[in-house]
Order: C-alpha cells, then sequence, then structure tokens
C-alpha cells in the first residue's frame, strides 16, 4: 500500500478528533472479539528493539476490582487536599474514572526487564520500552473509537499498590489502567475542557 486514499486521511482525522477519554459509560458488556479486535492493534505498534514490553492484565475478578477501586479512592483524595479554594471545588466536581461503570478493566504494564529485542535502543533510555506501551495503548484506543467503544485511563492510583493487589511479576511497572466500555456520550471536545478546567493549546514548534 503506497499511500491511502484522501477520503481515508480525512476519516482518520475524524477518528482521531473524535478520540475521547470516556468516564461516563454504559454497563452493558462488550462483546469478546470486539474487545480482541481492539487488544490486537498491540501487535501493530512499535516498540523500541522490537522488544515488545507490554503486558496486558484483564482486571475481571470482583475482588481485583474492588482494590483497584479503593485505591484510586485515596489517591483521588490526596489528589483533592492538593487543591485549594475554587480549584478544589472545582476538582472535587470533575468524573476522573469511569471505573463503577466499565464493563472492563484492563491495568497495562511494562516489563522492564524483558530479553526481548536484547536491549537495542534501550541501553542509555530504557524508559522506551514504557514509551512504546504509550504507543500501543494510542493505537489501541483509536482502534476501540473506531468500533464505538470508549477508552478511559485512569492514573490517579498508588502503581505499587496496584502491582501488589495484582500480584504481578518483579520488574513490571504500571503504565495504564483503562476503562473500557460503551461511551454514554460522544464528544470532539475533550471533557476536562468542557468542564472549564483545562483547554488546548496552540501548537509549538521551534526551528532551531
Ligand atoms: C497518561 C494519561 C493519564 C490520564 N489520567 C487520567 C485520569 O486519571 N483521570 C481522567 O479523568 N483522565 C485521565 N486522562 C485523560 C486526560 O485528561 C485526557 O486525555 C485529556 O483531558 C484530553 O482529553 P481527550 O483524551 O478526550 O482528548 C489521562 C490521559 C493520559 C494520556
Amino acid at each position: 500500500m503506497d499511500t491511502f486514499p484522501n477520503e481515508f486521511r480525512d476519516q482518520l482525522l475524524n477518528l482521531m478528533a473524535w478520540r475521547r477519554d470516556v468516564r461516563r459509560f454504559r454497563t452493558d458488556p462488550v462483546d469478546e472479539a470486539v474487545l480482541m479486535r481492539c487488544l490486537d492493534t498491540f501487535r501493530l505498534a512499535p516498540s523500541v528493539g522490537l522488544s515488545e514490553p507490554w503486558r496486558i492484565i484483564r482486571v475481571q475478578s470482583e475482588a481485583a476490582r474492588a482494590s483497584a477501586l479503593e485505591n484510586y479512592k485515596v489517591a483521588n483524595a490526596q489528589a483533592l487536599a492538593g487543591y485549594d479554594g475554587d480549584q478544589a471545588a472545582s476538582y472535587s466536581q470533575l468524573k476522573l474514572s469511569g471505573m463503577v461503570e466499565a464493563p472492563e478493566h484492563l491495568a497495562i504494564f511494562c516489563d522492564d526487564r524483558t530479553a526481548q529485542g536484547h536491549g537495542l535502543g534501550a541501553a542509555t533510555m530504557p524508559e522506551t520500552r514504557r514509551y512504546s506501551v504509550v504507543g500501543a495503548v494510542t493505537l489501541m484506543w483509536l482502534a476501540a473509537r473506531s468500533e464505538g467503544l470508549g477508552m478511559g485511563w485512569v492514573s490517579i492510583l498508588d502503581p505499587d499498590q496496584l502491582c501488589r493487589d495484582l500480584n504481578v511479576p518483579t520488574g513490571w511497572s504500571l503504565v495504564a489502567y483503562m476503562c473500557v466500555g460503551w461511551p454514554e456520550e460522544q464528544s470532539d471536545t475533550p471533557e476536562l475542557e468542557r468542564a472549564g478546567w483545562e483547554h488546548r493549546h496552540n501548537l509549538i514548534i521551534e526551528t532551531r
């Protein structure tokens, strides 16, 4: 495939524009085949040295979901305590996770000690393994959106606690905790922008 038609490029941009971080989910289940199609995009993602360092845990048991939710509640209360006045009031109104409603939870880790890739590209920048995981998550985010599914990234968590609760192998670090499900609404504007918390700024490109 040398080039993609203009109409495809327009649609791809549309997909990117309408990808959202979703925190408001319907509770109905996600079809297994749809979820697997989305997860399969990890295999298409770039990774440093072709190390494919992503490790994915589907958080399904009631106990594991409950511990993740409790983790979020504690971390969110601590985060709220870091704000004062109007900003604290505004923060407390934000919905910052859809963990209760989302039918699927994915805890996505980086295996910082993987031998795959033989260390190529990661000797001076081992963090590139984690960057690789982020890139893969982004591909899945777009694939999910193309299916009409929503994903929401939850980082208001104590990662060490989450690793302990999920009993992950030594050397795995948490990169993303993703809620997945059918969104209650669609928008081309980030929820934080709609809530008046922050807005997108102009792109700055410097030439030196
Ligand atoms: C690394 C990362 C961590 C994030 N953590 C959270 C989070 O804990 N809670 C939340 O509500 N949104 C979280 N978000 C979503 C961002 O707030 C969101 O991406 C941003 O506001 C832009 O909105 P959009 O993704 O809909 O374009 C996170 C996003 C990224 C990329």
